[in-house]
């Protein structure tokens, strides 16, 4: 590998979220923070460079994608990982993949209308539907035999009976993993054509699929799909940059562009961010090959992982994970109420991992772990794990 992803990199008194919030909300000092979706990497070198020279320059006065260079890396970028022949004028950029939701909700729909999500799923996909005041209509994703799928039937009938007007699709799924099938996202795209149901398709984890699985653009799926879907990615998670603020939202449609730029244009949100920008491009242009190396980095982690609960606490089920560095792990084996199951792993173990039920309906039992971090990190949040299950 051309590059290492094992530096441990102190990140505490650096006001991130994922350590420096620890104390706030009651964590024991030491605590080993596996929760929030970042990763504990630098980004690519070329992006620090990019960043370094922009700093140098010294003025970051009012600035946007006038030259043709960001959308070409980005184009580029799309064909190459994706096979999706990308349009300069579908391109919005906003602050962020969970502003583009929300932006997307008021956009699309009215007050009391339904939007639908599947749950468990990303908690922020819930809480920009009830705080736009939309209606949450929720088709649980179904685990069987060590794998999640689509209940279409009630996919199909939750549409129908709320007059759902939106779907909010999460591809590859976070927290579950699964990245979906061209067949399965047909289906529910067929579904959504059939019921005139427009979706927001959110790609962020697009990047992140691990060897055997592919990731297929939502709206390239059938021709038509296109025409009811915004399609919001971003470089953020893929290259670790969330602080940085830039996502790209691609909107083939006219009439659906147009309704997405005027409900931007009521908040007030212009120009990006100058850093974002600079970072954004120089991600897409070179950072090609950081980026295998870390799927690699990540296929080793998750290595470490299956094979550490196989054989020290089996009781603990991983479920396999296609795609994202975001693993969720089903603890009902040990029939512990959730309350009782993180008081385990924040104070007996010392770790914060996301609470399944947090994610919504069929979180119960289940938490969900970051992997995205040095595997010496890894390795001692496992055996901290150990010794407090085997306590238990
Ligand atoms: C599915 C999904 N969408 C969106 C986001 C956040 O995107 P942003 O920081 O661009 O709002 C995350 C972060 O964890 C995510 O997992």
């Amino acid at each position: 590998m051309a590059y290492s992803f094992d530096k441990i990199i102190d990140r505490r008194g650096t006001d991130s979220l994922k350590y420096d919030l620890a104390a706030r909300r009651g964590m024991p000092g030491n605590v080993i923070p596996l929760w929030v979706a970042d990763m504990d990497f630098p980004s690519p070198p070329e992006v620090l460079e990019a960043l370094v020279e922009k700093s140098r320059h010294g003025i970051f006065g009012y600035s946007d994608t006038i030259s043709d260079d960001y959308f070409n890396a980005l184009a580029d970028w799309y064909s190459n990982r994706f096979g999706w022949q990308l349009s300069p004028k579908w391109l919005v950029k906003t602050p962020g993949v969970v502003f583009a939701i929300c932006t997307a909700i008021r956009a699309l729909t009215d007050e009391g209308d339904a939007v639908l999500i599947q749950e468990p799923v990303y908690y922020p996909f819930a809480g920009s539907v009830r705080a736009n005041d939309r209606k949450l209509v929720v088709n649980e994703l179904v685990y069987r035999d060590g794998r999640y799928s689509i209940d279409f039937a009630d996919f199909e009938e939750k549409i129908e009976k709320n007059r759902v007007k939106l779907f909010i699709l999460c591809s590859p799924h976070n927290p579950v993993g699964r990245v979906w099938t061209k067949e399965e996202l047909a289906a529910m795209g067929e579904i959504c054509l059939k019921y005139g149901v427009k979706v927001v398709a959110d790609e962020i984890h697009e990047d992140f699929v691990y060897p055997g699985y592919r990731h297929h653009v939502f709206e390239t799926v059938m021709p038509e799909f296109a025409d009811i879907t915004i399609t919001c990615t971003g470089p953020t998670k893929t290259f670790n940059m969330a602080g940085l603020q830039i996502s790209n939202v691609f909107i083939s449609n006219t009439d659906l562009r147009k309704r997405f730029k005027q409900e931007l244009e009521r908040t007030g949100y212009s120009q990006p961010n100058i850093m974002g920008l600079v970072a954004c491009r120089a991600a897409y242009r070179h950072g090609a090959k950081w980026l295998d190396d870390l799927i690699s980095y990540l296929v080793s982690n998750l290595d470490l992982l299956r094979d550490f609960l196989r054989k020290e606490l089996p009781f603990i089920r991983l479920v396999e994970p296609e795609g994202t560095y975001l693993v969720w792990l089903d603890f009902r084996a040990l029939g512990l109420p959730d309350k009782e199951l993180n008081e385990l792993i924040v104070h007996k173990a010392g770790l914060w991992l996301n609470s399944g039920p947090m994610f919504g309906a069929g979180g119960e039992g289940y938490q969900r772990i970051n992997i995205g971090c040095p595997a010496a990190i890894l390795q001692e949040a496992l055996e901290r794990l150990k010794k407090a299950f085997n306590k238990v």
